[in-house]
């Protein structure tokens, strides 16, 4: 959930943790510190709030190495500068960032009390370094394996010993921990982008596995201290890919980088075959002929990533005939879900390693489940631990809030469905359709995003709405979902996203002057029934925005509010319709004067259950 990094080398830590940790800050912010030797000693400094609040306390001076930093999302205990990362040991020997749950804590803690051992802080995370420093004699490595053998729950770790200046060690269960190899010089970060700045070199370790670092060495061992080979990896991702650039907000940059990322996750047309109409995947493991077996789809993630999988679930059924259900991922982890032979899952995630996806993955796995992942960030534990999959390509997604992400999963589930579609229901003709159709999809969203200023406009209007309905129905009711997710994340306006055609079942109770609904009405199949919800609302004095690919007068006459989107397929038309929404959701928040790119309470990657 947070972000951590360590660094060891010849040059001074602070800075280099520092910006480190402002690259991570998205993962999450609510306090944040940092630790480093200087002469044998530890230094730390920690404060409550953004990094920038960290900075400002930190000495103009400051030097040491290695150092090790925490950017806190917490769980165990209050926001404040105490419960704030590293912890020391209450012998100062020791010091520990910690990314994740310690489930056994409280245990220990009393334990370790009962000992004459005190604590400083209210966290579950004071215990690593209390009990590391309890095993600590004169061997680190040592320490720590004996103090991880006690613990239970998930980690990404990094532990400094002040008597040891020459290593780092780091330990991995559940959180993603990732090394930078440098020119006498080593990282260590939960995220690529804490290092990119010094090394494109890197390696992933693996759960249950603890790394040990010095600045022109490293040496992995698992559980049975048996020494890991790895293999390094460069990293894809470029420096400007991870900065603002001429934008405010990472937010809207990643909404207007929408025609790029879809282009790429297409493949830039290199997944296509428009003469047969279909599409091509390489990295699913599976044959064509294997999709002949498949009889069943389960498509599973969270928050956006769900309703991306939503949409998948729709283009799978429809195109590929096949029985397709999506599932919150941390539902389906814990239903003792039905896994069979011909199953297929797949697992969305734009960061491939929100743990509620990753568990119930390998939950399924455990089962004997075959599951497929729809990822964007390369080497992350989804992508490495499935059965095969998609890499999205959609490059950094910085803001917490997911657009390009979103519109890219939709991308490859219509190549899916293209492809395996082709393979049972869809002739050539129709197949061309549709990857024609998808291709002009990059042009027609930067028509859209020229029009932002209309959407600005809206947003001016119903800025001070406090509660907001979405609606749409077949595949535009997860796109009201997702737009509703998007203005209650990062305008904090209560929204809900409802099928347009169950609001009369119940929450139709809320329409009323003050709370206006939002129609996503696409011209297809539930259109006219579309319709008919949107005059119900009307009859009820309710407000109506649409946005509608249709010029059907009707819909004019009952929309307050009108945002036309080009012409599509109603099965691609969530690339478009999203889109508008995205925007709504950024401007008000923007005219509202909240922190767009790191809402309250919310944290980019979520490993934690
Ligand atoms: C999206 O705006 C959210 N911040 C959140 O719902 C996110 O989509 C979810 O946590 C899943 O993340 P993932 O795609 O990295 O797995
Ligand atoms: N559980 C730890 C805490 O609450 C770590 C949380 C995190 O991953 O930021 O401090």
């Amino acid at each position: 959930m947070c972000g951590i990094i360590g660094y060891i080398g010849n040059r001074n830590a602070a800075p280099i943790l520092l910006e480190g940790l402002k690259r991570l800050e998205y993962r999450g912010y609510d306090s944040s510190g940092i630790g480093l030797i200087k002469r044998k000693r530890l230094a730390v400094y920690k404060k409550e709030g953004k990094i920038a609040a960290l900075e400002r306390t930190l000495p103009k001076d400051i030097s040491g190495k290695p150092g090790i930093a925490h950017t806190r999302w917490a769980t165990h205990g209050q926001v404040n500068d105490i419960n704030a990362h590293p912890h020391a040991s209450f012998d100062n020997r020791v010091a520990v960032v910690h990314n994740g749950i310690i489930d056994n804590y409280a245990p220990i803690k009393h334990k370790l009390k009962q000992d004459g051992i005190s604590f400083r802080s209210e966290t579950d995370s004071e215990v690593i370094a209390n009990l590391i420093a309890r095993h600590y004699q004169d061997d680190p490595e040592v320490a720590v394996q004996n103090a991880l053998r006690q613990l239970e729950g998930t980690y990404g770790l990094i532990v400094l010993f002040t008597d040891n200046p020459d290593l780092l060690i780091g330990a991995r269960n559940g959180s993603p921990l990732i090394v930078g190899v440098g020119e006498k010089e080593m990282l260590l970060a939960s995220d690529v982008s804490a290092m990119l700045a010094h090394t494109k070199q890197v390696f992933y370790i693996e759960d249950r596995e603890t790394v040990v670092l010095q600045k022109d060495s490293y040496k992995t061992v698992n559980t049975e201290n048996s020494v890991v080979d790895k293999t390094i990896e460069k990293i894809e991702w470029e420096l400007d890919e991870i900065e603002k650039g001429d934008y405010h907000h990472f937010m809207l940059k990643e909404i207007c980088e929408q025609p790029e990322t879809i282009q790429r996750a297409y493949g830039g047309g290199g997944r296509l075959l428009p003469d047969f109409g279909t599409s091509k995947l390489g990295g699913l493991n599976l044959g064509k002929q294997d999709f002949f077996e498949i009889d069943s789809v389960i498509t599973m993630g969270m928050g956006t990533a769900y309703y991306a999988a939503m949409i998948g679930s729709y283009l799978l059924e429809h195109m590929a005939r096949l029985p397709c259900k999506a599932e919150r991922a941390s539902e389906l982890r814990y239903r003792n879900a039905i896994v069979k032979k011909n199953m297929l899952f797949f697992a969305v995630s734009q960061s491939g390693e929100t743990l509620d996806t990753l568990s119930a993955m390998r939950e399924i796995q455990h089962r004997g489940g075959r599951v497929l992942g729809i990822c964007n960030v390369v080497g992350s534990t989804i992508a490495r631990e499935s059965d095969g999959g998609v890499y999205i390509h959609a490059g950094p997604e910085i803001a917490v809030a997911s657009t390009k992400a979103f519109t890219s999963q939709v991308t490859v589930f219509l190549l899916l469905a293209i492809m395996i579609g082709r393979m049972r229901d869809i002739p050539a003709s129709l197949g061309k359709r549709y990857i024609n159709e998808l291709t002009t999809i990059p042009g027609k969203i930067a028509f859209i995003l020229e029009r932002k200023a209309e959407i600005e406009q809206l947003a001016e209007k119903y800025s001070k709405a406090r509660s907001f309905l979405f609606l749409g129905r077949g595949v535009s009711y997860p796109v009201a979902m997702e737009g509703a997710l998007k203005l209650k994340e990062v305008s904090y306006i209560h929204a809900e996203g409802f099928s347009a055609g169950d609001i009369k079942h119940g929450p139709i109770a809320l329409v009323n002057e003050e709370t206006p609904s939002l129609f996503i009405a696409v011209e297809g199949e539930t259109f006219d029934k579309t319709l008919g919800n949107m005059e119900e609302i009307k009859a009820r004095n309710g407000r109506i925005i649409t946005i509608t690919n249709s010029d059907n007068e009707r819909i004019r006459e009952l929309s307050d509010d009108i945002f036309v989107v080009p012409e599509t397929n109603e099965l691609l038309s969530p690339l478009l319709t999203v889109v508008p929404l995205q925007l709504f959701a950024y401007f008000i928040a923007s005219i509202l004067g909240k922190d767009v790119d790191q809402p309250r309470n919310l944290a980019k990657t979520v490993t934690v259950e």
